[in-house]
């Protein structure tokens, strides 16, 4: 490939993809620009950030062992789950203790990135413009609301979860929330308490899996029963029957019954909606018809005064500052190598754009990081790379290990993280056997966590 104009390359964003790359670009001494269209780091975890989707009541759904850097434990004081605001103190830790922060160029927002024949020219909000030899991509997928089209109108307040921030403003509400993943579970939780009245709205029934099992976070036992690889049909079996054993079957509970088997489609994890549910706080219904003035009609012919409707329908994957076409995207989705490379240019990649079927996603970041950082250091040293160039153009390995099989856009960027993290160490340490790669420190941890006490 021809040579880029200049050595520096671009991160954009910082949150936990965006730091995960900074550490790892910064352990390989290549130099970079990380720019952050917020004034702070923390990305969604930064609810001070104008595009954060998370709220007041936000704990972890993964546990703490889960969610960590390999290379920073959460304190030890930290509970199972922590909350957002402990979670962005933990982000700006690692920041500090690496010394990412200064590195950070903050409310600096890509517009646009142009690619050269080797390299890109990215355009920034302000009108600059500085030429690269590389861009990683670490611009998240939980910002930019997905909302459905209703007919009709409401005499009340609409609203996507995005801009919901803590409950007050449903005191005295009827209220509806749409959509059966984990913030709709969030937002019905928070309301019970203040809503005059919570209805549910669930086009899909979906699986719900406790939080907790024997008094640690539910995604230690999966991770335990995949690093065993016990077989899915066992996985399913027995976590089915936890759900069954804490929340009861669906249909007792007046859910219905999931037409897929658990695990085909992400899982909501809750114990607390099944619970108002079979208190009698939450009404499910099934999909809306339409806004009716006061009312919403619903797809099984009922109807129901509402007077808020919260959709909590989930997000979009977008990428605005580049044209998708250089991204090689199939039906709007990056097909890209490890969810990461692109097949034929050096100088691209995406970062965090994953969902982990279960546990954190930061530390499957932090491993495609490290991945990048040995691939960007061995182009540096002119290394001979046909053999990964190649690997890459090939269709990715299988990295679901069973989960999330439903062909739905919500399925579409799902990781099982034992096989993920297997896929991303083999790769790692194919890197460091072939290529006598110069870091500037002498141990790299590329290891998930130690399956510590949750
Ligand atoms: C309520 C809630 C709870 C969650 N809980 C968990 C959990 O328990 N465990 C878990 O693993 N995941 C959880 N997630 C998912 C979580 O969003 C991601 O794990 C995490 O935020 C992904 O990090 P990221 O860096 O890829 O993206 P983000 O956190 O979204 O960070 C992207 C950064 O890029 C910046 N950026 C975007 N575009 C530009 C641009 N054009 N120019 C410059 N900067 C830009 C943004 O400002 C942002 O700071 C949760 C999500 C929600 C909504
Ligand atoms: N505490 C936590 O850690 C926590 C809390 C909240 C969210 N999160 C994470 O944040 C991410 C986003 O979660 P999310 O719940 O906001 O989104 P999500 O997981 O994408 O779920 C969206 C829900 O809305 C439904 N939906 C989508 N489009 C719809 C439409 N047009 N009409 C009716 N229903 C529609 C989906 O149904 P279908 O399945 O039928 O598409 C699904 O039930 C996930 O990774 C989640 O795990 C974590």
């Amino acid at each position: 490939m021809e040579k880029a104009k200049t050595s520096s390359f671009c991160v954009i964003g910082a949150g936990p993809a965006g730091l995960a790359v900074c550490r790892a670009l910064s352990q390989f001494g290549i130099d970079f620009d990380c720019v952050e269209r917020e004034s702070d780091l923390g990305g969604n975890f930064n609810v001070a950030n104008s595009r954060s989707s998370v709220y007041r009541s936000t704990h972890l759904l993964s546990s703490k062992r889960m969610s960590e850097y390999p290379d920073f434990a959460m304190p030890d004081s930290y509970p199972p789950c922590p909350s957002h605001t402990l979670v962005l103190d933990y982000f700006r830790e690692y920041a500090r203790k690496f010394r990412l922060t200064d590195r950070i160029q903050f409310n600096t927002s890509v517009e646009s990135m142009e690619p050269e024949s080797a390299g890109w020219v990215v355009q920034f909000q302000n009108g600059s413009r500085k030429r690269y030899r590389g861009v990683a991509i670490a611009n998240g997928h939980h910002w930019s609301p997905s909302l459905p089209q209703v007919n009709g109108e409401l005499n009340g307040k609409v609203m996507h979860a995005r801009e919901y921030h803590s409950p007050e403003i449903f005191h005295n509400k009827r209220l509806l929330v749409v959509g059966g993943g984990n913030t709709a579970c969030d937002i019905v939780a928070d309301a019970v308490p203040v809503a005059s009245r919570v209805f549910l709205s669930m086009r899909r029934p979906v699986h719900f899996l406790p939080k907790y099992s024997f008094g640690n976070p539910g995604d230690v036992t999966l991770r335990l029963m995949n690093r065993l690889r016990v077989p899915m049909f066992i996985q399913r079996f027995l976590s089915s029957a936890g759900a069954r054993v804490v929340n009861g079957r669906p249909e007792t509970i007046g859910l219905r019954t999931p037409t897929e088997r658990i695990f085909d489609a992400n899982v909501t994890v809750s114990s607390i909606v099944p619970f108002h549910i079979r208190q009698g706080d939450v009404v499910v219904k099934p999909g809306i018809n339409a806004l009716e003035g006061g009312q919403v009609s619903f797809t099984d012919g009922t109807r129901e005064e509402i007077d808020f409707v919260v959709y909590a329908t989930g997000y979009q994957l977008t990428f605005p500052f580049i044209d998708l076409k250089h991204l090689n995207c199939v039906n709007g989705v990056p097909d890209l190598y490890l969810r990461q490379f692109h097949p034929h240019r050096d100088d691209l990649a995406v970062v965090g754009m994953i969902h982990a079927a279960y546990g954190g996603s930061w530390p499957l970041m932090y491993l495609q990081a490290q991945l990048l950082a040995r691939f960007w250091a061995a182009c540096r040293q002119d290394c001979d790379l046909d053999w990964f160039r190649k690997l890459r153009t090939q269709p990715s390995p299988d990295l679901t290990g069973g989960y999330a099989k439903l062909a739905s856009k919500r399925q579409q960027l799902s990781v099982e993280p034992v096989r993920f993290s297997k896929h991303l160490n083999r790769l790692i340490r194919q890197f460091d056997q072939r290529h006598n790669i110069q870091t500037s420190e002498t141990t790299v941890e590329t290891q998930l966590p130690v399956q510590r006490a949750a």
